[in-house]
Parts: structure tokens; sequence; C-alpha cells
């Protein structure tokens, strides 16, 4: 297990923040040739909210920081690491944590960068501060996700377009209130070799080949489907089993909210109650990295998270990557 032990590493406070703009699928269906019932039957998700020209990913990152700071008790003053978890950077330099590391008036002396793993963005940003905090080099940690995903999303494609959205999340880690047992318990990681075609971008980087028209999700949702639904599986499997867990043991499951058929299938596989796992995909849609620290915020704000509760994260995204993690709340 490659568990840091010591010291307990725990979540100390969350936040979230979403575009006001809402667009339901109503809407799009007047734009493609799609309809409500075809989208929340395949997908679940009945809208998603959409940042406008001038709405940043730092800037829905940085108020979705604030309130975690908020919510954590402590200053701006007193993160010494930030990590963004995106695919939608502002700008491929500087970071879109140093653009938010201003506008949240973080010191100096702290480390922002940008962590890119899709949808498992967020996941994979948790495990690396948690091992960053638990090696004692950093103090406390603000970890978000964030993404504007309408900007890669061809309006024209029904079979993307319906599926994603913006917002952002955040949490703050930091050394476990005294007394608790709260705290990141174990964590796995993953990414499939081969997989990079089947949900990709293929154009907007360095690549000569990459005319703005490519500049969109491509997608081969049943591959994607398949993949995901493994992925979870297995790494749930492998983070209980080494833990000597069982799904029983879970009070609360917040998986990335791609899809609600894929969610229904991990609540399956762990024989838990779908009142166990937290589902807000009908609102937000796809939202990447954004998209568990999000429903972490919502799930904590509607009550679904008493001290001593055991709570998996789990996500997939592009690469394929995926990742879990099991937290003492
Ligand atoms: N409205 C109406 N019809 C549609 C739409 C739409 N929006 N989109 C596709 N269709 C049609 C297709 O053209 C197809 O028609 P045909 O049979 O005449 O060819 C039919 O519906 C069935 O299409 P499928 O793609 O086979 O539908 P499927 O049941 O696989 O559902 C979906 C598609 C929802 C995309 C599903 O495959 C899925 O959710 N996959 C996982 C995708 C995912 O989670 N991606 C995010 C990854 S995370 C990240 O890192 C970004």
């Amino acid at each position: 297990m490659s568990t840091p032990t010591s010291p307990a590493i725990a979540i100390l406070g969350t936040g979230s923040n979403a575009p006001a703009r809402v667009l339901t699928n109503d809407e799009l269906s007047r734009q493609v040739d799609t309809s409500d019932e075809w989208i929340f039957t395949r997908t679940g998700i009945r809208e998603r909210r959409i940042a406008g020209p001038d709405e940043s990913v730092a800037a829905l990152a940085a108020a979705a920081g604030r309130f975690a700071l908020a919510d954590a008790g402590l200053e701006p003053g007193q993160i010494d690491l930030l990590i963004v978890a995106t695919c939608t950077p502002d700008l491929p330099m500087p970071s879109t944590a140093c653009l938010v590391q201003t506008e949240l008036g973080l010191r100096e002396r702290a480390a922002c960068v940008d962590l890119n793993a899709a949808c498992t963005g967020f996941v994979y940003a948790l495990d690396h501060a948690w091992a960053l905090l638990a090696s004692g080099r950093y103090r406390h940690a603000l970890v978000i996700g964030a993404e504007k995903n309408s900007t890669l999303i061809d309006w024209a494609d029904r079979g993307t377009c319906v599926l994603f959205g913006d917002g952002a999340g955040a949490v703050v880690l930091g050394p476990a209130r005294p007394g608790t047992t709260s705290g990141i318990l174990d964590a796995q990681l993953g990414a499939i070799p081969g997989t990079a075609e089947l949900l990709l971008v293929p154009g907007g980087g360095s690549s000569p080949l990459a005319p703005e028209s490519r500049r969109h999700i491509a997608m081969k949702g049943k591959e994607v489907f398949k993949f995901a639904v493994r992925g979870m599986e297995e790494v749930t499997r492998d983070l209980l089993a080494r833990n000597g867990l069982s799904g029983a043991d879970l009070s609360l499951v917040v998986p990335h909210q791609a899809n609600l058929r894929i969610i229904h299938a991990l609540a399956q596989y762990l024989e838990l109650p779908y009142e166990r796992i937290f589902v807000n995909v009908d609102r937000y849609g796809n939202t990447s990295a954004a998209s568990i620290p999000l429903a972490l915020d919502e799930a904590r704000r509607a009550g679904r998270l008493k001290t001593g509760d055991l709570m998996l994260l789990v996500a997939f995204g592009a690469g394929l990557t995926y990742g879990g993690a099991l937290v003492r709340w």
C-alpha cells in the first residue's frame, strides 16, 4: 500500500461555484436533433451550467476556493500549496493556479501548479496534495477542480454537446483536527495505455496538425462507458480490499458525475442502495475535474456526511485515467 502514514491529513473545508446560466435539455433540443427524453434516459442529465465569455476558469476556481477557505476557517496566507485540476485552463501559460493565487491573495511562498488528468483530475490532485502534506513539507493545501468545458464543445454534435457543463469545486486539506479520526485513508490512481483516442480534443495543443476546427471533444461513447465502469469498479475493489473493507462500510460514495447509468452500474457492483451514492449530474452534467468537489460540497451542505463516516471518491476520464480515494470524514 502506498499510504503515507502520519500525520493524518483531512479535508478541513469545501466550496463550490457554478455559472448562473442554466442550459436545459429542452433548450438544447431546439439547437440540435435531440430531446429531453433521450438525454435524460441515456445520461440522467436535465440541465447544465454554461459560463459566459467573461467568466474565466480562474474566476470560477477562485470563487470555489474562497468558499472552501471560509469553510475551513483559514486565511489565504495560510495556504502553501495550490493545485488546480483542469483540462480547460484559461491560457497555455501561466498556469490557472498562478492566476487563482493572485485572485485569492495567496502568499508568494505558495507552490502553485495545474494538473491535467481530465475528469479524474480532482482525485489525482487530492492524492498528490495528500502526499505532499504528509511529507511534512507543506501544511495547508487548496485543491480545486475547475472547468469551462463549454469552450471545447462542438455545439452541432448532439453526441457530445448534451453531456458537458462548467463549474468549480474546492477543498482545503491540512492536519486533521485533534481528537478526530478524520483523514484521507488511501488512494489509488491509474491510466489505461493505448486508450487516448477514445476520448480526446484532437487539436489546440502544440500539434502542428491541429486546425482550430478540431479543438472539440471527440468521443467513442460506448467504449468510454465500458472502460469507465471497469476502471471505477477495479479501483474501488482494490481500495476496499487492501483496507479490509467492503461496500457496506461506505456511508457515502461521491462518484464522477458523467452519466447516471455509469453511477448505477457502480452502485450495483458495490451492492449499495442508491441513497448512499451522491448524484447531481441531473443539474450540472459532466463538469470534468470540477465534478467530484462540486458534488462533495453539495453533499456536505445537504447533510449527507457526518463525522466518522467513510466516503469513497471515484472517477474516470480522458487518458483514459481513473482513480479513487477513501476518506474518513
Ligand atoms: N439525442 C438523440 N439521439 C442521439 C444523441 C442525442 N443527443 N446522441 C446520439 N444519438 C443517437 C445516435 O446517433 C445513435 O443513433 P443511431 O442508432 O441511429 O446510430 C443512437 O442515439 C444511439 O447512440 P449511442 O452512442 O449508441 O448511445 P449510447 O446508449 O451509447 O449513449 C452516451 C451515448 C450517453 C454518450 C453513452 O455512450 C455514454 O455516456 N458514454 C460515456 C461517455 C462519458 O462518460 N464521457 C465522459 C468521460 S469523462 C472525461 O474525461 C471527459
